[in-house]
């Protein structure tokens, strides 16, 4: 799908379908005003035979008005016209999309002809966040089912503003596409070594991905992470992505680190068969860093950065660890595998002590699929925050409210870390069923040596099945890229 931005007026002469704003008290938009007018007052009267208001959420189709080229005009509730900012044009164009998309029309058209730059290239990037969809397995789909918009036009005041403003909010969306697919793949396609392999092709962006095999691992003294991959007939990787774009190539860089379990059947402690294909999807916290490193190529960000991901397969073998075996960290400490599906802590324990031993980054923060736990806490719409860092903690939640992922800041209390004591090692991989989420968080917390770290359990919000979000299709939501590119920008950029 085409995105262009064209000269205010164009959607009172466009062909195909046209999307035009109305305000709460059904108050027309300039755009929605100047069709109106050409197609001699049409759309105000189909307002007032429907009792449409411009109420936020609601939108009314008027279909072959007389006077107009368009096959169809869509008038999008708007709400209130003093609260329409950027992130509200952003969900009314996503919303226009998810309407029209199998309407038959080619063009889709949006008149957001009054709004200022910003706004329009958040509609683009509610259109190309709505549009996504993953299909490429699909052979027989009908036509019908099939988006037909080829092109979408999005009229602006300020054809030029809106062009350099789409930029990075461009890059932004190739981004959350770029992870949205690595999670939709199933564990046939993608393993360790493909995920790796996805990752080292993105170095032409101007990143350098470096690719750690089990020799390497092992070497290294990575027990907890290989481990996990013990019983896979696929190879543990860890990728190490690397973005210096700050002015000065050895200043110290922030760190992110992500949970790339390629499917998670529980290894001997076998997870139910019921729902157990959902577990290729336990890649999306490695999925979300490698699709922060995209967009900080992409847009040039003005900072060092690391991306470490754990890859690894969970699989009942022959060969897989046992409940009860004893394995030794890179950081020294010993673990008691208690229940080999508590295998993400795991992998997390070595991917956190390596990039801080070697990067000895700013803060670490880490992604991970973690615990069924924290969709019992938190439901859908929320991520689990856990820090050992005030000020980190706040710069995610206000980049959380900006960027629309969600967060929610749950607490490390020391008494919980008896529930991880073991009779037999440093520490076990399980806390019991009370606060299981924050159990896990004070197991990875272990692993830090101490620097400003946070970790986010996207167990709840990685993928959404089914969504009422206009901009996130059924699916892989891509969540984590948009905050951290949020974080980013906002807070350490030079
Ligand atoms: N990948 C799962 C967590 C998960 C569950 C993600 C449901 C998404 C949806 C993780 O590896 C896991 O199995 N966690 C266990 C931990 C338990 C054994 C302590 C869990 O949450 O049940
Ligand atoms: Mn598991
Ligand atoms: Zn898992």
């Amino acid at each position: 799908m085409q995105i262009e931005f064209v000269a205010a007026g164009a959607s009172a002469s466009a062909s195909g379908a046209v999307a035009v704003l109305v305000f709460e008290g059904a108050a027309l938009s300039g755009a929605a005003a100047a069709l109106d007018s050409a197609a001699s007052g049409a759309l105000a009267r189909a307002i007032s035979a429907t009792g449409f208001t411009g109420a936020k959420g609601r939108s009314l189709e008027v279909v072959a008005p007389a006077g107009l080229q368009a096959a169809r005009v869509l008038l999008i509730g708007a709400g209130a016209s003093d609260g329409f900012d950027a992130a509200a044009a952003e969900t009314a164009a996503a919303e226009a999309y998810q309407a029209l998309k199998t309407s038959g029309a080619k063009t889709l058209t949006i008149g957001l002809d009054d709004l200022p730059a910003d706004a329009a290239a958040r509609a683009a990037l509610g259109v190309r966040l709505a549009a996504y969809r993953f299909d490429r397995y699909r052979t027989k789909e009908k036509p019908e089912k099939k988006p037909s918009i080829e092109t979408v036009r999005i009229a602006v005041a300020d054809v030029a503003a809106a062009q350099a403003a789409d930029g990075p909010l461009k890059a932004l969306a190739e981004a959350v596409i770029f992870a949205r697919d690595l999670v939709s793949e199933p564990a046939n396609v993608v393993y360790p070594e493909e995920f790796a392999r996805r990752v080292k092709a993105l170095e032409p962006m101007g990143l350098s991905v470096e690719v750690l095999g089990e020799a390497e691992m092992a070497k290294l003294g990575m027990g907890s992470l290989l481990g996990v991959g013990q019983g896979s007939r696929r190879d543990s990787q860890l990728a190490v992505i690397q973005w210096k774009g700050a002015a000065d190539p050895n200043a110290q860089p922030v760190a992110f680190v992500g949970k790339g379990v390629c499917f998670d059947t529980g290894g001997i402690s076998l997870k139910p068969a019921d729902g157990m294909e959902d577990m290729k999807w336990d890649m999306g916290g490695a999925a979300a860093v490698a699709g922060l490193m995209h967009v900080l190529a992409g847009r040039k960000a003005k900072v060092n950065a690391v991306g470490i991901l754990g890859l690894v397969e969970n699989m009942p073998d022959g060969a897989a660890q046992r409940p009860g075996d004893i394995v030794t960290s890179m950081s020294g400490q010993t673990i008691e595998v208690i229940n080999t599906d508590a295998e993400g802590r795991l992998v997390l324990a070595d991917a956190l002590w390596y990039c801080q031993d070697r990067f000895k980054p700013k803060f670490m923060i880490d992604l991970a699929t973690l615990t069924g736990a924290i969709i019992i806490a938190l439901g859908n719409d929320y991520a689990g925050l856990f820090s050992n860092n005030d000020e980190l903690a706040d710069n995610l939640l206000a980049a959380s409210k900006a960027s629309g992922d969600a967060l929610w800041r749950l607490p490390l209390p020391a008494a919980y870390e008896k529930q991880i004591e073991s009779m037999a090692a440093d520490v076990k991989n399980v806390g019991g069923r009370p606060g299981g989420s924050i159990t896990a968080a004070l197991f990875i917390q272990r692993f830090v040596n101490g620097l400003p770290w946070a970790h986010l359990d996207i167990a709840s919000t990685a993928w959404k099945k089914p969504s009422a979000v206009p901009t996130i299709p059924d699916g892989a939501t891509g969540f984590g890229v948009r905050l951290l590119n949020q974080l980013v920008a906002d807070h350490y950029e030079a």
